[in-house]
């Protein structure tokens, strides 16, 4: 690596990032069914039609994995708690030996020196709520608050931070617009409701964790570098309208209480009664902003398509194993325009940044010198955005484990840690040596 700790301010918080559904095995200790569960169950959803059920089993390995944190001097770690865990039905219930878990869980963070980083949804909508619509349903802000409350008075006393939601984005355009993610809908009112309530549900779990509270409170946007694929304007409208739709969109609603007026333009008839009376309330004060980021994408108009008119081109540069363009300039590019545009001096940590890459176990070790490039250039983007005057206080690499990677099932490798999916072996690569040796300079 061609960065070391000392490059950083102090204090600067270096971790990695899970999520429960994703490594936990969702069939042990009393977790309810997911929306994940019957999408994957579904042909064609899922590669192989894998799911969460078993995934790396950090359930019972967790003592093992966070062994593997402190030992590479990381200081924080990002975890999530599954609410289908929590609250199997969604509501009412209390799962205790979930609650327990999670419990056990933040205490051998603490005995190893980790920040507990903790998000609350990311993306485990309990099967029964999903049956009355999930994210579609207004009263999923309510339930989810009271899931919040549930989970917050029982660890927000020894977590460093929470977030409220992971990516609205793929919560709600993702999954109800693209049909990409659980619960795979391809419906337009749907989306805008979905795009509306996850705000909602945030700004509730807000309210809910200053009541009871909780401390160092924010949310994880994730952010795509959206640009024109050729030079006509119809393109330029493209890139900007996708930019709103994906970054614009929750960032806005959040620090402005509005919503851009493009993206705006096409859903207005789709949106739920009375979003304009809601906007105040969404635009909660915060602690903290947590950003994802992974690449870029090229966009051009075309109007044989119904709005939003988007077409994805093909890019130039290098990709990962997910087909993504490897593009560390957008993280400083974020990193700024967020500081300069929208929270100011409000603290910033890089929640997620990571690669996807086809690795393989030879003689008992990784080598990941695409992963280890990536890292490295991300890391710099981040200083050089620090130096730039964005407040960026810490960096999570996605993911510490390969695991559940959703619609890709196993296939996709994004960890810093190689899991054998047969056996569960756990053996670190090239890029964990590397990151844990830059962090003792
Ligand atoms: C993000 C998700 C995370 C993982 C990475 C690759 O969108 O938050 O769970 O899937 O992408």
């Amino acid at each position: 690596m061609e960065f070391k700790r000392s490059d950083f301010p102090e204090g600067f918080i270096f971790g990695a990032a899970t999520a429960a559904y994703q490594i936990e095995g969702h069939k042990f200790g009393g977790a309810g069914p997911t929306h994940w569960d019957t999408f994957a169950a579904t042909p064609g959803n899922v590669v192989r039609q894998e799911d969460g059920a078993l995934a790396c089993d950090h359930y019972h390995r967790y003592a093992e994995d966070l062994d593997l944190l402190q030992a590479a001097g990381m200081d924080g770690y990002r975890f999530s708690t599954s609410w289908a865990r929590v609250m199997p039905e969604g509501r009412g219930a209390v799962n205790e030996e979930g609650l327990d878990y999670y419990d056990r869980l933040v205490d051998a963070m603490l005995e190893r020196g980790l920040q507990p980083f903790q998000t609350l949804y990311h993306w485990e909508m309990p099967a029964a709520l999903s049956d009355l619509g999930g994210w579609t349903n207004r009263d999923v802000a309510s339930w989810f608050g009271d899931f919040t409350d549930v989970i917050t008075r029982r660890l927000g006393d020894r977590v460093q931070a929470t977030a409220t939601i992971n990516e609205p984005w793929c919560v709600a355009f993702l999954s109800h617009f693209l049909g990409i993610h659980a619960p795979g809908h391809r419906d337009i009112r749907d989306t805008a409701r979905a795009m509306h309530h996850v705000l909602l549900a945030h700004a509730e779990a807000m309210e809910r964790m200053r009541a009871n509270g909780t401390k160092n409170l924010g949310v994880v946007l994730n952010f795509d570098r959206a640009v024109p694929a050729n030079d006509t304007p119809g393109a330029a409208q493209a890139a900007t309208l996708q930019d709103g739709i994906f970054n614009r969109w929750y960032i806005e609603a959040i620090t402005k209480g509005t919503y851009p007026a493009d993206v705006l333009e096409g859903l207005l008839q789709y949106m739920p009664k009375g979003w304009e009376e809601d906007l105040t309330r969404i635009n909660q004060p915060m602690d903290w902003l947590g950003v994802n980021y992974y690449t870029r994408n090229h966009y051009e108009r075309d109007d044989n398509i119904s709005w939003p008119h988007l077409k994805l081109a093909e890019g130039p540069l290098p990709k990962t194993q997910m087909g993504w363009e490897i593009y560390p300039e957008g993280l400083h590019y974020f990193l700024t325009r967020l500081a300069k545009d929208y929270v100011g001096d409000m603290p910033i940590y890089v929640t997620e940044n990571g690669m996807a890459w086809g690795d393989t176990v030879e003689n008992g070790a990784v080598f990941d010198p695409e992963r280890m490039a990536y890292v490295n250039d991300h890391m710099l983007a981040t200083k050089r955005a620090i130096e730039d005057g964005a407040n960026v206080k810490g960096f999570f690499y996605w993911s510490l484990l390969d695991n559940y990677e959703w619609a890709e099932g196993y296939e996709k490798r994004f960890g810093m840690v190689h899991v054998d999916f047969e056996t569960l072996k756990r053996t670190p690569k090239a890029t964990y040596h590397a990151l844990a040796n830059a962090l003792k300079g």
